[in-house]
């Protein structure tokens, strides 16, 4: 493996492409190749065999495409496949987990909430770092069914997804939580709509940022990462719907620009 090898990304679908801009903003030197699986999505309500068969296409497609680190930016994906990816392909990996112990850690109500998938909430991975660090803390679990096929349509402002936040955050609020995990790439994307939902004291913590640093940290200790302003690429790839990948991308955030990214986004089955 070599430092100017990419950085590959996938996720059930648009959803990864939070924490995709959370590392090209990080690691603006590093090229990056992004998986986005529409096709499959959602995989929150896949079984677990299911979910580890999309893991492997999709890590065998990124290793075929020269990438020298997997990020897996999918907290479905990473809570039931991540231990049988890191022990059968030679190459690092990393994976997004819900914030649940800073959450835990911070609440000073000792009341949180966590929106996640099935797939993560059943998983053993996530319940076993549920049970260490919330002993002492009320956490209100709610399966976000329905958000992600409404997110892969690429139109946020559908109210069908505002009637499932009141819906999915009212037991929340109820139980006056003072965190919210998001444990789904996808759900960032709704923060507006649940800003307006939740009371203003309440934290929405989601695991991008510190995924890229993870990343930055891994490539730096492995010695992988790029340290040469080499004019870095980007290739994006969906097996679904090319407009809603591009809505995505071309939505950077306020303070992320992703015009001056060198870039091609295309639709190809895999
Ligand atoms: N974006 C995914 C996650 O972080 C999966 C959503 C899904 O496909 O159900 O869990």
């Amino acid at each position: 493996m070599q430092s100017q090898q990419s950085i590959g990304v996938f996720d059930s679908g648009v959803g990864g492409t939070s924490i995709w801009k959370e590392i090209v903003t990080l690691l603006p030197k590093e090229s990056t190749i992004y998986l986005a699986d529409s096709t499959n999505a959602p995989y929150g309500n896949k079984n677990e065999k299911q979910i580890l068969e999309l893991c492997i296409k999709n890590t065998e497609k990124l290793i075929a495409l020269g990438a020298k680190i997997i990020v897996v930016a999918c907290n479905t994906a990473t809570t039931n496949a991540i231990d049988y990816l890191r022990a059968t392909y030679p190459i690092p990996f990393i994976g997004i987990e819900p914030a649940i112990k800073p959450a835990a850690l911070q609440s000073k109500h000792k009341s949180v909430g966590i929106l996640a998938t099935k797939g993560t909430l059943n998983s053993k991975l996530f319940n076993d770092t549920a049970a260490r660090y919330t002993q002492d803390i009320a956490v209100v679990e709610i399966m976000g069914e329905g958000l992600v096929p409404l997110i892969e349509k690429g139109d946020l402002e559908n109210p069908e997804l505002v009637y499932l936040l009141k819906k999915y955050l009212a037991p929340m609020v109820d139980a006056r939580i003072d965190y919210l995990v998001l444990g789904c790439s996808h759900y960032p994307y709704l923060i507006p709509l649940m800003r307006g939902l939740l009371p203003a004291h309440i934290q929405i913590i989601d695991s991008g940022e510190a995924v890229a640093k993870q990343t930055q940290h891994v490539l730096k200790s492995l010695d992988l990462i790029e340290t040469n302003a080499h004019n870095p690429k980007h290739l994006l790839l969906t097996n679904g719907e090319l407009d809603v990948l591009t809505y995505f991308i071309e939505n950077f955030g306020e303070s992320k620009n992703s015009k001056n990214l060198k870039m091609q986004i295309k639709r190809e089955a895999f």
